[in-house]
């Protein structure tokens, strides 16, 4: 999705603006262009493609002198991607430069209205709108111009707005989409992201909807809809900047997988004291919990599948109904939720635009929320009624890996609690579990050690056209997020299936040669999955069998076996879904993909 920087202080502005936006290319983008304030006029450079156009145009920000300015890196809505629909936009005099993130829903009636008022749009954007209703409506007063412009909108957005009048500020307002303030020495920051910042300042104000900041190089307002000024409270980031960079590797997704063992050790071990999970974080109290008539989770992408995960496991130790539900049909199903409903509201960034407004929703039908969050202060957390953060600190790589883990870890915790909370498991299990949940992050790290054994059947399988996952039960959930990691990043074609149901259908899609890759961990259910295994051999195959060391006949999975160490069931899927992200990162590799930034996706997708 879209990005914005916007910088003020006593350096030169452009190459701090290009060098936050690089720090955003990670949320995909498709053109880039920065406004700056140079004599007194404000000097707009953009270029479609990569931000590499940009700086190569501008001598990496050298070409542009001037000490105020905003940057955007654009994911194209309305209209292609081409230098003219690139931010920043310029109102019809030239007097405002606006970039903006999200997405203006009523730009065609506030465009045509524009036009009859006699100003011109030169690009197919809803943001052009925004710059010449500044105009429109500015007298002499830019926070006024700006409380008159988000009266009149509707939709999501984060604005950064230059305003020739005033060459020693910029203004910045959000609503429904993310926009910190990052707080300097004699300087001042806005961007869309803390990553933009983190090498500047870790001290920040999260700005609450429609309110409106102005930023000078020595000081910051903050005024609401009413123009009275709004005291807030700073805080400070304590992510390490070095989580941020590549520190050597190739890829960040390959420095996220290998973060995966320390970022879940992070989730856990704050929360456990003495042997005992302490979830200071939540109000639920043991009455509550007794009384929950059923559990909604609530997510998008990867933090769905951990929905489905938390679904699995929270009916089977809880005993507790639960709906795993995507964000984006939630909110338009009209949800049978009811005040005895808790819904668990799961998002790495915290920003995802359905999964807010499904959080709304949530919270509108009654239902007490708790959300699980790795961005602090994002809407999200905010929001909800409780939030239990995921440590995995800045996740970069577009396909998410550590963020998955963190979520997988609370989610345990939950079930942990709750269970005990519920009687569902006896003191000994209870025990048990929490001593072996601080054994995952070894496993995981010794899965890691082992990667070139997934690079090896990487190296088998990069040519195939389609890749079929299978699985039962929770290897079902985690096949969906191994199918969808492959997808997003090496662009080959995959489906996951739950192993019973391909026979209705699917099944005719396997061919000689084709690849299934059957994750069949529970012992349960180990027999019933060997038994598609077959199926799909019988129809020409080539199975890679993911199993524990200690599961009998193991060797009848498949053509590939890939074993993990044997731990209690409810914590396989954090062991489980490792090989499949190496796998894909290796196919990925091998295909020569963009392997961070896969083509049309975002990292944080903050329009519906
Ligand atoms: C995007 C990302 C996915 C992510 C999903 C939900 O589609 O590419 O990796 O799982 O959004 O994001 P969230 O920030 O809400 O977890």
């Amino acid at each position: 999705m879209c990005g914005i920087i916007g910088y003020v202080g006593e350096n030169q502005a452009a190459p701090i603006l290009l060098e936050g936006l690089s720090s955003l290319e990670y949320r995909g983008y498709d053109s880039a262009g920065i406004a700056v304030f140079s004599d007194n006029k404000i000097n707009i450079q953009k270029a479609g493609g990569r931000l590499s156009v940009l700086n190569q145009k501008t001598d990496n920000g050298k070409a542009v002198t001037g000490t105020v300015g905003i940057g955007h890196t654009r994911w194209a809505t309305h209209g292609k991607p081409s230098d003219t629909n690139s931010h920043p936009h310029l109102s019809k005099s030239g007097r405002f430069a606006v970039v903006h993130n999200g997405i203006i829903e009523n730009y065609i009636p506030l465009k045509n209205k524009l036009i009859e008022k006699g100003f011109e749009f030169v690009s197919e954007t809803d943001t052009e709108v925004i710059a010449h209703l500044f105009e429109y409506y500015y007298k002499t007063d830019i926070v006024e111009a700006a409380i008159k412009v988000i009266g009149h909108v509707k939709g999501s957005y984060a604005l950064g707005v230059l305003c020739s009048d005033y060459p020693d500020r910029f203004i910045a307002v959000r609503k429904a989409s993310p926009m910190i303030v990052g707080l300097g020495e004699n300087e001042n920051y806005i961007a869309s992201d803390v990553t933009a910042i983190l090498s500047h300042t870790r001290k920040v104000y999260y700005l609450e909807d429609d309110e409106v900041v102005v930023l000078k190089k020595d000081s910051v307002k903050i005024y609401n809809i009413d123009k009275d000024e709004v005291k807030k409270q700073a805080f400070t980031v304590d992510w390490d900047v070095s989580a941020a960079e590549k520190g050597g590797y190739e890829h960040f997704m390959m420095k996220e997988m290998e973060e995966e063992p320390t970022a879940f050790m992070n989730t856990i071990s704050p929360r456990i004291k003495n042997g005992r999970i302490v979830l200071d974080d939540i109000s639920l109290t043991e009455e509550y919990i007794k009384n929950i008539n059923k559990i909604f989770i609530i997510a998008c992408g990867s933090a769905y599948h951990v929905g489905m995960v938390g679904k699995y496991l929270i009916e089977k130790t809880c005993r507790i109904p639960v709906e795993a539900v995507l964000a984006s049909e939630f909110r338009y199903c009209d949800p049978i939720v009811t005040p005895n409903d808790l819904c668990i509201i799961i998002s790495q960034s915290g920003e995802t635009a359905d999964t807010l407004a499904a959080l709304k929703e949530a919270k509108a039908l009654g239902a007490k929320t708790l959300s699980i969050v790795n961005v602090v202060g994002s809407s999200i957390a905010n929001l909800s009624d409780d939030c239990i953060y995921t440590w995995a600190g800045p996740e970069i790589a577009v396909a998410t890996t550590k963020a998955y883990s963190t979520q997988l870890a609370v989610m345990y915790l939950i079930n942990i609690y709750f269970a005990e909370k519920l009687g569902t498991i006896t003191p000994e299990q209870y025990s048990s579990l929490v001593a072996e949940l601080q054994k995952v992050p070894d496993m995981i790290a010794g899965i890691l050690a082992q990667k070139d054994k997934m690079q090896y059947c990487a190296s088998k399988f990069y040519n195939c056209h389609s890749i079929f996952f299978i699985g039962r039960n929770i290897d079902y959930a985690v096949a969906l997020e191994g199918s969808l990691k492959l997808k997003e990043i090496s662009y080959i074609h995959s489906e996951a299936y739950a192993a019973g149901e391909l026979k209705h259908g699917t099944i005719s899609l396997i061919e000689n040669g084709t690849l299934v890759i059957a994750l069949a961990t529970g012992k349960m259910l180990y027999d019933k999955t060997l038994s598609n295994v077959k199926e799909v051999k019988a129809r020409g195959a080539v199975v890679l069998g993911v199993t524990t060391a200690d599961m009998p006949d193991k060797e009848d999975l498949g053509d590939y076996l890939i074993e993990l160490p044997d731990v209690n069931e409810m914590f396989l899927p954090s062991l489980t879904v490792v090989p499949l992200q190496l796998f894909s990162y290796y196919v990925a590799s091998l295909k020569g993909c963009d392997i961070d930034k896969p083509r049309n996706l975002a990292k944080s997708v903050t329009v519906e």
